[in-house]
């Protein structure tokens, strides 16, 4: 039986920065400790920005000992690696260099593929290997990030998107109706086999869909690609600011500013 959701709302981008921080570090020291290793998936989009910093910055960056880390990406745009639209460029500006993580132990999605569903052949073999993960059988990954669109898009799962219903492929090809279109992204058979899902929402502009998701009234809500990241045994975490909680009914919430401190 899935577990509920864990909802954290913090009262402003600072707290939120920091228990989103502060999350990414004890779930990696939880699995360096029981595994040797952390693996973990990055998010699209300009939400991981502010985390990026906050992991980035006095009081996080000498926290962790990130060598034992191995990062893949729950989705990529179709453009090249130094594009402003590729959330490996991002990661790269933001988390990479400043910490100095090795390429080697960066698994990033070819978005510059001219066929990209080869692309997603090649990372969904990349990942199998860098997980110890058999031909037949679904990576374990301790963390995956993820994002939410407006639309109730995730990673590049959009609605109605016919790798919705793919349970085979760790990796698919799809089309965003916003540019850039075309996307490479983790399947809900990945997503959902992970340690622990956190979702990263911020802003005013959330808020309806955030309530859409974890208030749902309606089928077409209860079928939004985000409405369908129920981890098979894992913790799903949602860490919403205020804005983006906004329109959520009584959430059985955990206030960031009690465990912030
Ligand atoms: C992407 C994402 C996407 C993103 C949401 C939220 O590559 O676009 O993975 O799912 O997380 O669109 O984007 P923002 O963080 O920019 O609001």
């Amino acid at each position: 039986m899935a577990r509920s959701p864990e909802i954290r709302i913090a009262p402003d981008s600072h707290t939120w920065a920091a228990s989103a921080a502060e999350l990414v570090y004890t779930i990696g020291q939880e699995a360096v400790r029981s595994n040797g290793r952390f693996l973990m998936a990055l998010s699209g989009g300009t939400t991981p920005e502010t985390l990026y910093r906050a992991l980035t910055s006095p009081a996080f960056s000498g926290r962790f000992d990130w060598s034992q880390t191995t990062f893949f990406f729950s989705d990529e745009r179709g453009v090249p690696p130094d594009d402003p639209r590729s959330n490996y460029a991002l990661a790269n500006n933001a988390l990479f260099t400043p910490l100095n993580i090795m390429p080697s132990q960066v698994y990033r999605m070819a978005g510059e593929s001219r066929d990209l569903q080869t692309a997603a052949s090649e990372y969904e073999q990349q990942l199998r290997l860098a997980t110890k993960t058999s031909p037949s059988a679904k990576p374990t990954l301790d963390l995956i990030l993820l994002g939410l669109g407006e639309d109730g898009h995730t990673a590049s799962l959009f609605p109605e998107a016919p790798a919705l219903l793919d349970s085979q492929s760790l990796i698919a090809v799809t089309q965003s109706p916003k540019g850039p279109t075309t996307r490479l992204t983790m399947t809900l058979g990945v997503i959902n086999r992970a340690s622990v899902i956190l979702f990263l929402v911020a802003g005013t502009g959330k808020a309806e869909v955030v309530r859409a998701v974890l208030n749902p009234k309606t089928e077409a809500e209860r079928q939004l690609p985000a409405s369908l990241v129920v981890p098979e045994t894992g913790r799903l975490i949602w860490l919403l600011d205020r804005a983006a909680a906004a329109e959520l009914q009584n959430p059985s919430t955990v206030d960031e500013r009690t465990r912030a401190g």
